[in-house]
């Protein structure tokens, strides 16, 4: 995994380009529609495409986006709140799953959390998305508790997780 992350590791800032790897920036105005589309092919109750609109112009939320040959591919975000930063989402488009993007995008989502100061990071999962729980333990996340019928949607528990940004890192 670590060989294929590094091969797909590109600068933030850099313009995206045809040269096969995966380069990270912050989500603009810009990227909302291209994001919205992955969006809604990703979830049941997606986020509106206002959701991340507010997302680039709210201090307190940074989103970053991923792009391969100029194509977003996935993006993650996290809240900075009080005591932990707050990851709230982090979704890859269908047709670039189990290539390492969310990887590459969570473990960028860490380094900027550890830069603004916070120790720890937490997250909510369905208690059925299997995939996403997979990867957040292979990144070393815990469960730490459930939160009955959290989803509105379908009614299910959600999984709290959480990750040590402080601790040895997970090879
Ligand atoms: C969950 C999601 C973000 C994973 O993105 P991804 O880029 O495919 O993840 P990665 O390639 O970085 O996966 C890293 C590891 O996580 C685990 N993993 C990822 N997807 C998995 C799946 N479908 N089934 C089982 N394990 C999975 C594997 O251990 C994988 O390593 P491997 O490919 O070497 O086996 C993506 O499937 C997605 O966007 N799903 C829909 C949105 C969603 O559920 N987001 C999370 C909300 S909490």
């Amino acid at each position: 995994m670590f060989g294929r992350l590094k091969q797909l590791l590109g600068i933030d800032g850099k313009q995206p380009s045809g040269d096969g790897q995966v380069y990270l920036a912050g989500l603009k105005i810009g990227d909302v529609r291209e994001v919205h589309k992955i969006e809604s092919a990703s979830y049941l109750t997606p986020w509106t495409a206002s959701a991340f609109e507010r997302a680039c112009e709210d201090d307190q939320e940074e989103f970053w986006v991923a792009r391969l040959a100029g194509k977003i591919v996935g993006y993650a975000g996290f809240r900075k709140e009080p005591e932990l930063g707050h990851i709230v989402n982090v979704t890859v488009h269908p047709d670039y799953r189990r290539r390492g993007i969310a990887t590459l995008l969570l473990r960028h989502l860490f380094n900027r959390m550890r830069v603004t100061g916070y120790d720890r990071t937490y997250l909510e999962v369905r208690e059925t998305n299997l995939a996403a729980q997979s990867l957040y333990r292979k990144l070393g996340f815990r469960p730490v508790r459930t939160v009955k019928g959290y989803y509105f949607d379908t009614g299910e528990d959600a999984v709290i997780m959480e990750f040590v940004l402080t601790g040895e890192p997970k090879r």
